[in-house]
């Protein structure tokens, strides 16, 4: 039987997304050089799906190790996650993401080039799209990112782009996602930042679990409903069940494609905060503090041409992404105790 190869599988995004496909009865290999997760998540998602899984650490630069393990594992399609994506660090370090996350994918491309694998889905952002012209966005809106890591994003995309080009066998497909936020429902796997979390939902889980004192709001003078940031946060179980559907789609549709993935619906900080205390009954202690450089006021997704063609939505709301990442926290809490 052959398999799919998830790079950087053992992360955040792609640990749901080996879950999903493992239930939906696909052979799986993870390949991770393990800088920003740990293998003990192996057998979580072991533990999840009843279902034996293959991992070899490894980095995707190592073009050599990468090519023998797609020939010792049968790899039909890769799902390439493996990447660096803190964009305020990708401001300072520009050449350490260009390198793992641009010329690591021309290695991954090298040996599937070496196997004869011509099937790739790509996990890009919506930062690719910058500041907005309109809203809400949809995959026809200009790309202009204006940091490395979304710059980092937009060429792999053009790259991939152009290996189509070259040989029409090719499938690419590029998926946009929105904020991945939440945790599987089981409360083994979910988002845990190995340093003080950059993005909300992570930080505001510490600081309800007392690790953290209080969240700082970045800026409440927005033009937004509550002059708080609005984002389009999307459940990673949602955005791992768009990974399955991305997959069948590339079964008859070779060439390149995007597709964004979110809910559609834009949700602000403070909103965020009130819906975590309300349905984990917690308090959440915040200050208002400048904005953060380079933030957006608002963006959200049009996400309509993945629910026609992928024949996807996104289910869960946002109760639920508050639900799952308190669940997961305190399981995580247990452990550190
Ligand atoms: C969300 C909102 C902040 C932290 C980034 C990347 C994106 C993706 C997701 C990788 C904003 C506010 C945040 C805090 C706050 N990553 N905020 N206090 O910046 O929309 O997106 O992460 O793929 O590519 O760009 O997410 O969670 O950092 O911020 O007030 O401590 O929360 O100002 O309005 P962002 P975020």
């Amino acid at each position: 039987m052959s398999s799919i190869l998830l790079t950087g599988g053992m992360g955040y995004i792609g640990s749901h997304t080996a879950v999903e496909l493992l239930e939906n009865g696909h052979k799986i290999v993870i390949y991770d050089n393990l800088s920003n997760s740990s293998a003990d998540v192996k057998e979580k998602i072991q533990e999840i799906t009843n279902k034996e899984l293959s991992f070899i650490v490894g980095d995707v630069l190592d073009t050599e190790l990468l090519t023998q393990t797609f020939k010792d594992h049968n790899v039909e399609c890769v799902i390439h996650f493996a990447g660096l994506k803190a964009v305020g660090e990708s401001v300072e370090k520009p050449i350490e993401y260009f390198e793992n996350n641009i010329a690591g994918t021309i290695s991954l491309l090298k040996a599937m080039k070496n196997t004869g694998v011509k099937k790739i889905v790509f996990s890009s952002s919506a930062t690719v799209y910058g500041d907005p012209e309109y809203l809400p966005y949809d995959e026809d809106h200009p790309t202009n990112a204006v940091n490395p890591y979304g710059r980092s994003k937009l060429h792999i995309e053009e790259i991939l782009k152009d290996v189509c080009e070259s040989d029409q066998d090719y499938s690419a497909i590029c998926l946009r996602y929105f904020n991945p936020v939440g945790a599987h429902e089981s409360g083994l796997i979910g988002e845990d930042p190995k340093n003080i979390p950059n993005n909300l939902m992570p930080y505001i889980a510490q600081v309800a679990e007392g690790k953290l004192k209080e969240l700082n709001i970045f800026g409440d003078d927005y033009p937004t409903q509550d002059g708080t940031g609005v984002r389009d946060y999307i459940h990673v179980m949602d955005l791992a069940s768009g990974h399955v559907s991305a997959l069948s789609f590339s079964e008859d549709n070779p060439g390149w494609h995007s597709f964004n993935l979110g809910t559609g619906s834009g949700v602000s900080v403070l909103d965020l905060v009130k819906t975590f205390e309300k349905v984990n009954q917690i308090a959440i202690p915040y200050k208002i503090t400048n904005r953060r450089p380079g933030d957006i006021a608002e963006f959200y997704s049009n996400s309509s041409n993945a629910n026609r063609l992928l024949k996807w939505i996104a289910k869960k709301d946002i109760g639920d992404m508050c639900r799952d990442t308190w669940k997961f926290q305190l399981k995580l809490k247990e452990i550190n105790l």
